[in-house]
């Protein structure tokens, strides 16, 4: 594996404020992000998993703290119109509740950010074709989501989040409405992307068989990371993952 840092986070802090008070969300995190590597975050409700994701992806500005970029500090990108660029030239999104457009068929909802990115009609009809023939989802071209089961929508989400190409991809629970078979499909096929393109992933789940395919897992708690788990590709992974959960869950740390 190809070790280039495509992520860094140093120090970051979010604080939101509320009503009567202030919530840290992320705690002085620092963490990286390889090519080619898949990093899952694990953690409690409102540990600041999403939140993490959101300074990512620079939907949202950190309290303190500095992100960079393929080493490059990047403080100017959570302002817009430097955001939407940035994510539109890095960053891939896989959601749980897939998001796709109801009155779109699919090829239409994988073309989407090709359009928003103003690029050409011959090469949208040849990503999309790229794109169609990794994920084996050909067959349902002219199809409506609603016609689809979660997996396959979930194939198409994945596709719509790699037609791109974006160096990083970022998934707030992507296997959360699927079951347990038509999830391992999904984590399959996320590894071979990454394997083929060199993609660097981030994904949040609660599910340790999921965090088993990643290279390491992060656990967060109360807005700090407090352990983290180098898979290694083993039977042992899932009782590891699964005991270093519980001990967060329980608050045994
Ligand atoms: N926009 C916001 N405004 C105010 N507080 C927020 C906001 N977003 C998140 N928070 C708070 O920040 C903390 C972390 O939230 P976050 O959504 O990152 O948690 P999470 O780990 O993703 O949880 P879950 O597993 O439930 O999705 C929580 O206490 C939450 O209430
Ligand atoms: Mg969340």
């Amino acid at each position: 594996m190809n070790i280039t840092e495509v992520l860094r986070l140093e120090n970051i802090t979010k604080i939101y404020k509320q009503e009567t008070h202030q919530v840290f969300a992320l705690r002085d995190v620092c963490c990286s992000l390889n090519k080619g590597e898949m990093v899952a975050i694990m953690g409690t409700s409102g540990s600041g998993k999403s939140t993490l994701l959101n300074m990512v992806s620079a939907l949202d500005e950190p309290t303190s703290g500095d992100l960079y970029l393929l080493g490059k500090k990047t403080k100017e990108i959570f302002k817009e119109p430097h955001a939407s660029d940035y994510r539109k030239a890095n960053i891939g999104f896989i959601f749980q509740s897939f998001q796709l457009l109801k009155n779109l068929n699919v090829e239409d909802n994988i073309a989407l950010p090709l359009i928003l990115n103003d690029v050409s009609q011959v090469e949208i009809r040849e990503r999309i074709g790229w794109v169609m023939k990794q994920l084996g989802i050909d067959k349902w071209r002219k199809h409506r989501p609603t016609e689809l089961s979660g997996g396959q929508q979930q194939r198409v989400a994945v596709a719509r989040a790699i037609i791109t190409n974006p160096p990083i991809l970022l998934a707030d629970e992507p296997t959360g409405s699927l079951d347990f078979n038509t999830t391992k499909d999904i984590m399959n096929l996320l590894v071979q992307l990454k394997e083929a393109n060199n993609q660097s992933i981030l994904l949040v789940t609660h599910d340790p068989y999921v965090a088993t395919f990643a290279n390491r897992v992060l656990f967060f708690h109360d807005g700090q990371i407090i352990n983290e788990y180098h898979n290694t590709h083993q039977e042992q992974d899932l009782d590891i993952i699964l005991s270093k959960f519980k001990e967060i869950t329980r608050g045994g740390h």
